[in-house]
């Protein structure tokens, strides 16, 4: 679904950033992958090379204007144009989750509200400058349901999943009619990665809840009773950087299995 396409993944070293490069590359897609330390996303690389891809890994902090643009040039210098870029980036929910909004203070609060929708928009407006010329590519995000349910304890963290899903929305007014897609996912809870096992830890405090007891009131609420697998979320990644998803923009695809409507 992806051949011969050229994808940027940023965060690529985490959980969600490797699975959509695994699946991005399953399906043809040449990889460019980037994170913040070089070592997880090199694992990503030599996992994809082995099976037969093709990735480049790249130390690259999503929040340094001067580095994303270097390295997207070098990009289309070696590929010569940029058609998916994936922002996979996220922060330790350490930083942000278990204290009540009354006792937070302004830093922690703004903390994920400024790294989560200034590297989107850094690493968006980028790359749209370069695919602009092509009249072709997919910006796309990932965001959960904090960003429409008010779920507590996670202060700044559903203002700022809400402004990603904004910013997609403005981004693709002013890009579609460029031939620019931007589309974000929103998936459910995944319990095999470490950013839900933070969460759970950041609660537990509080709540008294067992791990198996957090995860089994979470999908309580969802319509399937259970939560989401890497592999589900990078399948719908995969389709909607495809052509297959050409009409589809502006929008975030809600995977959040019924538990929140639309
Ligand atoms: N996991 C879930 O259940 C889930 C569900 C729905 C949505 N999401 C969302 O999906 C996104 C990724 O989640 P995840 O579970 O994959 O998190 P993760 O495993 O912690 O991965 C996040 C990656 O982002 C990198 N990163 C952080 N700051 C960066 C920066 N300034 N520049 C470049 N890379 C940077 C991290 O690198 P370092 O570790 O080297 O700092 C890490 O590799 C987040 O927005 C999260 O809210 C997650």
């Amino acid at each position: 679904m992806l051949t011969n396409k050229v994808a940027v993944i940023y965060g690529a070293g985490g959980a969600i950033g490797g699975a959509v490069a695994r699946a991005f590359a399953r399906e043809g897609a040449k990889l460019f992958l980037t994170g913040r330390h070089r070592a997880s996303v090199e694992a990503v690389a030599m996992e994809v090379v082995s099976a037969g891809g093709s990735a480049d890994a790249t130390e690259v902090d999503a929040l340094d204007e001067q580095a994303v643009d270097t390295h997207l040039q070098s990009v289309i210098d070696k590929s010569g144009r940029v058609d998916i870029s994936f922002n996979a980036v996220g922060i330790p929910g350490t930083k942000m989750l278990g204290v009540p909004l009354v006792e937070l203070d302004a830093e922690q609060f703004s903390l994920p509200i400024t790294t989560y929708a200034t590297s989107y928009f850094l690493i968006a407006r980028l790359a749209a400058r370069h695919m602009v010329s092509n009249k072709s590519g997919v910006i796309m995000t990932v965001t959960t349901q904090h960003s429409r349910m008010g779920i507590p304890l996670s202060g700044g963290y559903g203002p700022a999943m809400a402004a990603e899903e904004a910013l997609t929305r403005v981004l693709s007014a002013e890009l579609a009619p460029q031939g620019i897609r931007v589309v974000g996912l929103r998936p459910q809870a995944i319990p095999e990665t470490d950013t839900l096992k933070e969460a759970f830890e950041a609660r537990a405090k509080v709540s008294g809840m067992t791990w198996e007891q957090f995860q089994e009131s979470l999908a309580s609420r969802t319509h399937a009773r259970r939560l989401m697998t890497l592999a589900e979320m990078a399948n719908v990644a995969v389709f909607m950087a495809s052509d297959k998803a050409s009409g589809m923009t502006g929008t975030t695809v809600n995977l959040t299995m019924g538990s929140l409507d639309d």
